[in-house]
């Protein structure tokens, strides 16, 4: 299961990226591409590409380039997509709907399988065809379907709780996107997605644009 260990948290950043573009080559009926083509496209430089593809086995050939198929399938099985991924989003508010109404993220093997919140009037809602349970639950359902990912789409003074939950009932990785630092056990991946982070970092670029002029 360690197969992968030796890649380093940077290059395993990046391969997202690369396996957006490689899927959106394959749509356009490109099938094979060289380090450089695909520099100009994903923006990094030519031997950063050759220098990532090269940490899982070079699929490149001198002349040839990529073939964009294999890498594609390749890099997916590095990001361990295609494998089941049973999850359940704790908060069926704004965020938690939005996700559960995201189809994308199934064909990836991630399945939503419930939704739970403690608001009595949004029990027995279905989001798609995902009912919202009642957060009392949460454990025994996890337990009873082998629920490998918890999504915490809760308000921040409850996050703490949820993951706690989350991780005595036994998922295996957290996504959280309460805007709170969560402690777990370290067995208990966490991924954190704060979209305000992102949005700061853009407002401090655009008010350094304009500083200066
Ligand atoms: P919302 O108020 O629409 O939904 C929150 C839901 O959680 C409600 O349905 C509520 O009944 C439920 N809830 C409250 N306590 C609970 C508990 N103990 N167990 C289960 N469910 C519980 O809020 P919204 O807009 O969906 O945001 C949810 C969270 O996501 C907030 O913490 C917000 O700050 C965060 N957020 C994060 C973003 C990000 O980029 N990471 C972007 C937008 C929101």
């Amino acid at each position: 299961t360690r197969e992968y260990s030796n890649i380093s948290m940077a290059v395993i950043r990046r391969l997202p990226k690369y396996h957006r573009y490689l899927k959106d080559l394959l749509d356009q009926e490109t099938y094979r591409i060289s380090s450089k083509e695909l520099s100009k496209l994903i923006g990094f430089t030519a031997s950063q590409i050759r220098q990532d593809l090269n940490c899982f086995g070079g699929f490149g050939q001198q002349g040839y380039g990529y073939n964009v198929e294999e890498l594609y399938n390749e890099i997916g099985k590095i990001l361990g997509l295609y494998q089941s991924y049973p999850t359940v989003i704790v908060g069926a508010g704004n965020l938690g709907q939005a996700i559960a109404n995201y189809t994308n993220f199934d064909k990836f093997g991630f399945s939503t399988l419930a939704l739970f919140d403690s608001n009595p009037k949004m029990i027995g809602m279905r989001i798609r065809d995902i009912a919202v349970h009642d957060v009392d639950q949460l454990e025994e359902f996890i337990k009873k379907n082998q629920v490998r990912i918890g999504v915490i789409c809760t308000p921040k003074k409850v996050a703490q709780d949820v993951a706690t939950k989350l991780s005595e009932a036994g998922v295996q990785g957290i996504w959280n996107f309460a805007p709170i630092d969560i402690k777990v056990p370290e067995e208990i991946i966490v991924e954190n997605v704060h979209l305000s982070e992102s949005l700061f970092t853009l407002s401090f670029l655009l008010s350094q644009e304009f500083d200066q002029e």
